[in-house]
C-alpha cells in the first residue's frame, strides 16, 4: 500500500482522523447460544450516517479522550473498546502503542448502535495510518473480529450480511440506500442482558423466532424500494429489548402514528429504527417524534453509507478513497 502520508506536512505527526458510522440490523435471526457465550447469528448490517469521529495523533504513551455530545458516563481508560483497539493493533505489529486517542462521540452508548465498535474501528484505522503500517484490509477485519462482534462490520459499512457471532461478513456491494429515522432512548442497555433475557424467554416457551426471510430482505435491500423492504424487517432481540424497557413500545408505536413505513428495535436496542419512503418524509418523521415525547432525541440519517473513512484534513468532507478501495478487495 503507498504511503499516503510520506513528505506531507500535514501527515501523520499532524494526526489522523477517521469518520465512522453507527449501525442498524434490519434482519437479525439470533440462533443457539454457543460454548463460547456467544450465540450464533444471522444478520444484515445497514450502516446510518450517525458518525464518531476518532483522531489519532503521535504521542509517547497511550492516552484516551472523549467528547462530543454522547461521551457521557465512558472511560477513557483501558476498558474503552477503542483504547483495547489501539494495544491490540501495537501487540499485532510488534511495535509500542503510542498514541494519543480523541473520541468524538456522537453514537449514543449502550443504544444497539455499536458505537463502541465503530470508535475500536475507526481506531484501528487511525493508527493503522499513524503508524504507517499499511496493513491490508483483510488482517483489519481479523483484528476487528476479536475486539467485538459488530468492529468488522464499522470497517466495512454499506449493507453487508453478517454470520458467526457477527464477524464474519459478505458485502452486499449493490446495495440501495434508504432513509431512516433513529430515536435514541432515555437510558441504555446491555448487551448481554438483553440476550440473557432472550435466553430466558426462549427456555420459557415465551417467544418464537421472528419470521425472517433473508433471500426477500437481500433482494428488497438491493432493490432501493422501501415500501418493499418495510415488511421483511425483522429483529428477533426486539421482545427480549421491550421487556427490559418496556417504554420503548410508546416509541414504536409513536413512529408508526407518525407515518414511518416500519419501525424496529435496533440490534439489543434501546434505539429505535424508523423506516421512510424519502428524505423529506424522514425529517418529518424525525420532528413529530421528536415532539411526541416519546423519545430522548429524533434524527433523520442516510442508511447504507461508508464505513470507517480517513478524512482529508484539506477537506470538510470524507474522502472515499479508503471506503472504494475495501469494497474492491472484499467484494
Ligand atoms: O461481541 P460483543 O462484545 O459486541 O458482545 C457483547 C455481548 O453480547 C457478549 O458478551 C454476549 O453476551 C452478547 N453477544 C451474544 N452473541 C453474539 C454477540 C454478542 O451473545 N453473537
Amino acid at each position: 500500500m503507498p504511503n499516503q502520508f510520506a513528505d506531507s506536512p500535514t501527515g501523520p505527526a499532524a494526526g489522523v482522523t477517521v469518520a465512522v458510522p453507527a449501525k442498524i440490523n434490519l434482519g437479525l435471526a439470533v440462533g443457539p447460544l454457543r460454548p463460547d457465550g456467544f450465540h450464533q447469528l444471522r444478520t444484515l448490517f445497514h450502516a446510518v450516517e450517525l458518525c464518531d469521529r476518532v483522531t489519532a495523533s503521535a504521542s509517547d504513551d497511550l492516552q484516551l479522550q472523549l467528547d462530543g455530545g454522547e461521551s457521557g458516563g465512558l472511560s477513557g481508560d483501558a476498558g474503552n473498546l477503542a483504547w483495547r483497539a489501539a494495544a491490540l493493533l501495537a501487540e499485532h505489529a510488534s511495535r509500542p502503542a503510542t498514541v494519543r486517542l480523541s473520541v468524538s462521540k456522537q453514537i449514543p452508548v449502550a443504544a444497539g448502535l455499536a458505537g463502541g465498535s465503530a470508535d475500536a474501528a475507526a481506531t484501528l484505522l487511525a493508527c493503522d495510518r499513524l503508524w504507517q503500517l499499511g496493513l491490508p484490509a483483510t488482517e483489519l477485519d481479523q483484528l476487528a473480529g476479536r475486539l467485538g462482534s459488530d468492529v468488522a462490520f464499522a470497517l466495512h459499512g454499506r449493507s453487508a450480511i453478517g454470520t458467526g457471532r457477527g464477524e464474519q461478513l459478505t458485502d452486499l456491494t449493490d446495495a440501495a440506500q434508504f432513509h431512516w429515522v433513529l430515536a435514541a432512548a432515555a437510558g441504555g442497555l446491555a448487551t448481554p442482558a438483553v440476550y440473557a433475557e432472550l435466553d430466558r424467554q426462549r427456555a420459557g416457551g415465551d417467544v418464537s423466532a421472528a419470521q425472517l426471510d433473508f433471500e426477500a430482505l437481500i433482494a428488497a435491500v438491493r432493490s432501493g424500494d422501501p415500501e418493499r423492504l418495510a415488511p421483511l424487517l425483522a429483529n428477533d432481540l426486539q421482545p427480549a429489548a421491550l421487556a427490559l424497557a418496556p417504554e420503548l413500545n410508546r416509541t414504536l408505536v409513536a413512529g408508526r402514528e407518525l407515518g414511518a413505513l416500519a419501525g424496529l428495535v435496533s440490534g439489543s436496542g434501546p434505539t429505535c429504527a424508523f423506516l421512510a419512503a424519502d428524505a423529506g418524509q424522514a425529517a418529518g418523521l424525525a420532528a413529530g417524534l421528536q415532539a411526541s415525547g416519546s423519545c430522548r432525541f429524533a434524527r433523520a440519517v442516510l442508511g447504507g453509507v461508508a464505513g470507517a473513512t480517513v478524512l482529508d484534513p484539506g477537506a470538510p468532507k470524507a474522502t472515499e478513497g479508503v471506503a472504494r478501495g475495501r469494497a474492491a478487495i472484499s467484494s
